[in-house]
């Protein structure tokens, strides 16, 4: 094999983490997650498109993405809204005449936990709305646009750890959230051939707007958060637009089809927790050594 020059290296790295005249759309890009996603693209050199509801978001995202640099696109549009969703898609396709990549990212809980016997059809259909229906508009009004360039693309969906566990009180999100998961494989399988990859992102418990997850536990509670999470903190957006920029560039370029958990371990430890003295458990009054429990640290 001959020698790379420096420049040959540096194209070679780009082409292999860079995002250098790709166009990335993403949903609810304006706040948390789909924040940190869309600067995280921007900064590896792609034009961003942002669909997003609400304006005072929309504002912020847009002077954040102007002073990164590059030429980005940021769309007031509600994208449970059809006909909003082909204003975004054809915005993009004007501006940028290709999209490489596409972010399901709008997802939301609604309310505070409620049983399920105590739900009713109104938000079961609410929950849909905003977790699922969007998702076929978007990605059915997004995949004309993606294989018209012949190059490939990758499509990532925003899921949650309940996707993947039980969580009480929120029994209609977490299945609209496990459904991504079939949609993610399925259409895996169909767009294959067209070298369009989907995968989708589960994170844990991460700051955003919707989730103020530090300002929710009491302060003198504080000391107890890096006991709950094998990597000892809540997620940030950063977390998981690190992985959505795993999943948008070539280092993942025979990945799909799949899900990667991005939780500080949380779905690897299960129930498992540290106590105050630094003991795994899963049953929390058991404090003896052996299988249910582990002898206090110390
Ligand atoms: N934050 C968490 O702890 C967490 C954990 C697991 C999964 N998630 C998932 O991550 C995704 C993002 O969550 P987040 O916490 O960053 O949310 P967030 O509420 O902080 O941000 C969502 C953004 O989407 C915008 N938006 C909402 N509805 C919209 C619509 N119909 N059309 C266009 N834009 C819309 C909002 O205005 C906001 O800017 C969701 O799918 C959520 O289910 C979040």
């Amino acid at each position: 094999m001959t020698a790379m020059s420096t420049a040959q290296k540096d194209a070679a790295r780009r082409a292999l983490t860079g995002l250098d005249g790709k166009v990335a759309l993403i949903t609810g890009g304006g706040a948390g997650i789909g924040r940190g996603v869309a600067e995280a693209f921007a900064l590896l050199g792609a034009s961003v498109v942002v669909a997003e509801i609400d304006a005072g978001h929309a504002a912020a995202v847009r002077a954040a993405l102007a002073d990164l640099g590059g030429d980005h696109l940021v769309i007031e549009a509600d994208v449970t809204e059809k006909a909003d969703v082909e204003r975004v898609v054809e915005g993009a396709r004007a501006r940028f005449g290709r999209l490489d990549v596409l972010v399901n990212n709008v997802g939301h809980f609604l309310a505070p936990k409620t049983d399920f016997a105590d739900t009713d059809e109104a938000s079961w259909d609410a929950l849909y709305r905003i977790n699922l229906h969007h998702v076929f508009l978007v990605t059915r009004a997004a995949i004309p646009l993606m294989t018209a360039s012949g190059q490939g693309g990758s499509i990532i969906n925003i899921s949650t750890i309940e996707a993947l566990r039980g969580i009480p009180g929120m029994t209609a999100y977490s299945t609209f959230k496990a459904a991504l998961g079939g949609f993610t494989r399925s259409l895996a399988l169909e767009l294959g051939p067209k070298g369009i990859r989907v995968n989708a992102v589960a994170p844990e418990t991460t700051e955003s707007e919707q989730v103020r997850a530090l300002a929710a536990v009491p302060p003198e509670h504080h000391d107890q958060i890096p006991l709950w999470f094998p990597i000892g903190r809540f997620g940030q957006p950063s977390d998981t637009a690190g992985c959505a920029v795993f999943l948008a560039t070539e280092l993942s370029a025979w990945v799909t089809g799949t899900t990667i958990s991005v939780d500080g371990g949380a779905l690897a430890a299960g129930g498992y927790y540290r106590m105050a003295a630094g003991n795994w458990t899963h049953t929390p009054v058991i404090t003896h050594p052996g299988s249910m429990g582990q002898k206090p640290k110390g």
